[in-house]
């Protein structure tokens, strides 16, 4: 596909998968802090609380009734294609950016895979991740919640290492989000929503509810509730090659999940005790924690004194460059993704490398964003070597 097509495609989709994911999120966390407002002391007859708010200029008094109004309303609004839509453009938006492109986006670099290959894994991830996990919450340890959740992140961070080798540190990345959002959506639409329709209808004939629906909606709710922080960091993962393009890529997300359930689980007891206040300071104190560890072992001013790299000639540099740079920085880039040089640098020869070399310098060292998420799987030492070379050399010139 003309790639250019690719882009206005590519941006269409995600903006779209954003407005849906606002949406959905923004409605979920909304009420969960309504059922945790909600004004509990001395409630009218048939309801469990009300809520008193101002937005927009406007008082609402809203009300949630212990069951259901004698007579059901005859609009009851659904919260559902929120998340469906979500869903939906966000598997589109997986195609487009990793499918079309799957040997530069999907794939790990140098891998032995073919295009179709990586794609039927993706797609299997997806399918096999909402089995299993319908399975496990349905299984007896459904009714054990604390060992399911040990167990399902145990099997998400796992399924993070296996992913991690086979694809790309970024596509990794996505896949986690995807196979959770997926697990997600499924709740809303294989569970959630049956259950409220099974609700409603027993309510409209004056049958009794089935009481076990709405405990097996209460086990997925609460999931979506947990999970929607870490997706929200994947979402926004690719942005930051310093976690995905981390060796230990998958123990580096494990980490950040883990902070963003405690600051959730925080935000969701908050109104009963304050005994979770702790993991505020302790995410945040977490978070330093990851930047410190994840710093790169060796600068290239260390290594070089060091003596760990001692010479390093143009020609080697030339080498590394065409190598990692030249299949999109060329007059006739190899890349597909492209139909001209990227910012218009050509990168093909040594000359182009001396001319260049204070903005090879700029992207490749002192910043890493070139690259482009080191989708050619740079090495750290091919990056001091510029480094050496540059300081060495390039600067004396
Ligand atoms: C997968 C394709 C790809 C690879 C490989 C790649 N680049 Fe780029 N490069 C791009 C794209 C796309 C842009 C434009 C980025 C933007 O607009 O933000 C770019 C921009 C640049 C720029 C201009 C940046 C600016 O803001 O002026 C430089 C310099 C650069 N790349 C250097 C490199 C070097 C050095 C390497 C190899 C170490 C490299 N690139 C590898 C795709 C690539």
């Amino acid at each position: 596909m003309d790639p250019h097509y690719t882009e206005w495609l590519n941006l269409v989709v995600r903006w779209v998968h954003m407005i849906v994911g606002i949406a959905w999120i923004g409605a979920s966390f909304y009420f969960v802090w309504l059922e945790n407002n909600l004004n509990r002391k001395d409630p009218k007859e048939g309801l469990s609380g009300d809520l008193w708010a101002i937005h927009g200029g406007g008082i609402y008094h809203l009300q949630k009734y212990k069951l259901a109004p004698e007579k059901m309303p005859e609009h009851l609004h659904w919260f559902k294609w929120e998340a469906y839509t979500t869903w939906l453009t966000g598997v589109l938006l997986l195609a487009v950016v990793y499918y079309l492109n799957a040997q530069l986006y999907l794939l790990a670099p140098g891998s032995e895979l073919t295009s179709m290959q990586g794609i039927g894994i993706s797609i299997a991830s997806l399918v096999a991740g909402w089995f299993i996990y319908d399975f496990l919450c349905d299984s007896a340890l459904g009714k054990r919640p604390a060992l399911l959740g040990v167990v399902l992140l145990v099997l998400l961070v796992a399924a993070a290492w296996a992913l991690s080798q086979v694809f790309s540190g970024r596509a990794a990345y996505i896949h986690i989000g995807a196979i959770t959002g997926t697990m997600m959506v499924g709740n809303v639409f294989r569970v959630i929503m049956p259950g409220q329709r099974k609700l409603v209808a027993a309510i409209t004939e004056g049958r009794e509810p089935d009481p076990e629906a709405p405990a097996k909606a209460l086990l997925r709710s609460r999931h979506n509730n947990y999970l929607t922080l870490p997706v929200l960091f994947i979402m926004i993962s690719n942005h930051f090659p310093s976690t995905y393009g981390n060796e230990w890529n998958w123990a580096i997300l494990f980490a950040i999940a883990m902070l963003s359930v405690l600051v959730r689980h925080y935000f969701n007891v908050r109104n009963k005790s304050e005994n979770w206040a702790w993991t505020l300071p302790a995410a945040a104190l977490g978070m330093f924690a990851l930047a410190y560890v994840t710093k790169p072992a060796l600068t290239v001013v260390q290594a070089s004194s060091a003596g760990v790299v001692q010479e390093v000639t143009l020609e080697q540099v030339t080498s590394i460059v065409v190598e990692r740079c030249a299949s999109c920085h060329a007059a006739n880039p190899t890349s597909e993704m492209f139909s001209a040089p990227p910012a218009g640098v050509i990168l093909e020869s040594s000359d182009d490398v001396i001319k260049n070399a204070a903005r090879i310098h700029a992207q490749s060292v002192a910043t890493q964003a070139m690259p482009i998420g080191n989708l050619t799987g740079m090495l750290p030492e091919e990056r001091v070597m510029i480094g050496t070379w540059f300081d060495l050399n390039a600067t004396s010139k």
